[in-house]
């Protein structure tokens, strides 16, 4: 008799442990696919706050300054209005990063942006990274 009893406490001790490693299992299982679910649409977006920051300083460096302001139009358009026009992601990087380098008109007005041949584009990207992330 005791012998039975202590094997079926064995068997109940086993089966606890054995249950508990499986919602264990469970739980590690939920949350891979939970982090995986968030990451993905912000793939291509994703901007460090010290790029951000880092293409503001360069802006303030630059001659962009003279023909646009954050909140109203002066020769070019607010940067706000292009923050509010192109959402941050990878293709909107790259294509306004495209336009400041060869410059041109036709967006947002007929007067021509001047050409940025001679700013590096990884750093004008920089400047556009930062002025999507205005809103
Ligand atoms: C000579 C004036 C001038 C300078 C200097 C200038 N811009 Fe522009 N920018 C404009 C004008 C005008 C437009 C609108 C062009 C259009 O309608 O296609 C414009 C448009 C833009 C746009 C939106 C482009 C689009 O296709 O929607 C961005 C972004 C921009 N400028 C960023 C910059 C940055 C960054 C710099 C500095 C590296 C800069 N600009 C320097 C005049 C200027």
């Amino acid at each position: 008799m005791k012998k039975i009893a202590l094997l079926s406490t064995l068997f109940v001790a086993l089966f606890a442990v054995s249950s508990s490693a499986q919602l264990k299992t469970k739980t590690t299982t939920t949350k891979t696919t939970v982090v995986k679910k968030t990451t993905a649409p912000a793939a291509g977006a994703k901007v460090s706050a010290a790029t951000i920051e880092e293409g503001k300083q360069l802006l303030s460096k630059s001659d962009c300054l003279s023909c646009h302001k954050t909140d109203i139009k002066i020769v070019g358009p607010a940067y706000n209005d292009v923050a509010k026009k192109y959402p941050a992601n990878a293709a909107n990087y790259e294509k306004l990063t495209q336009k400041i380098i060869a410059g041109g008109a036709g967006v947002w007005g007929d007067i021509p942006m001047s050409a940025h041949p001679s700013t590096p584009p990884a750093d004008i990207k920089k400047m556009v990274q930062y002025i999507l992330s205005l809103k």
